[in-house]
């Protein structure tokens, strides 16, 4: 099976350090490899509204119709969010919130779709000590598990100021090899 990587991008501001380095990492798929860009300030969702248990779910529509045929059309879904707050971003987090409500769509079939794709991360964050981002961490493994996902990881590199990833050295490194990784099932954190 031919595989295909959607790269959500979550930051609120154009050529960060997220999606340099998710860039970086990009670059070293393997030829033939599909790639599609999806960048969330670009394209904004609206606002998650919770209508899970109403009677009729409306269907997506712009962005998020769009968003939504793309996830299902990947085989790996890489989150490339800046580390907010220790978490994902409010774009990010919207994204993943519109989940809850892909997965009661009818005919979508969301949930067993997405089973045994895989789900990666990246992150840029200012912090040098990476531990602070086990909160983001946390939640995509996490959602992975929930949704019977495969997991690579998350990606992590240090920088404030767009382009400051570019002198972190390590996380260049890191992201040369980065997709090449095992990605073993997600595991809820009571399972492992
Ligand atoms: C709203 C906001 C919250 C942030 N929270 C954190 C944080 O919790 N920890 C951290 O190390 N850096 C934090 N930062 C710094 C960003 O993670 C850092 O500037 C990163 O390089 C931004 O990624 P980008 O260039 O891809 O937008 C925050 C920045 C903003 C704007």
């Amino acid at each position: 099976m031919t595989r295909r990587f959607l790269f959500v991008l979550g930051s609120s501001r154009p050529d960060g350090n997220t999606e340099l380095l998710a860039r970086t990492a990009a670059e070293q798929l393997p030829a033939g490899t599909e790639q599609e860009w999806f960048d969330l300030a670009e394209q904004p969702l609206p606002d998650f509204v919770d209508v899970r248990h109403d009677a009729e779910i409306p269907r997506p529509e712009g962005a998020a119709a769009h968003l939504l045929d793309a996830t299902l059309a990947a085989t790996d879904l890489v989150i490339a969010s800046p580390l907010y707050w220790y978490s994902v971003s409010a774009q990010t987090k919207r994204y993943l919130d519109h989940w809850a409500g892909w997965l009661r769509l009818p005919g979508v079939d969301f949930k067993a779709r997405m089973a045994g794709r895989t789900l990666w991360g990246v992150t840029a964050l200012a912090h040098e000590e990476f531990e602070v981002a086990d909160p983001l961490v946390g939640t995509l493994r996490t959602s992975a598990a929930y949704l019977g996902m495969r997991f690579g990881g998350v990606l992590l590199g240090n920088g404030s100021k767009p382009g400051d990833v570019r002198t972190d050295t390590e996380a260049l490194a890191r992201a040369k090899t980065f997709f090449a990784q095992e990605a073993p099932l997600a595991r809820f954190p009571y399972e492992r």
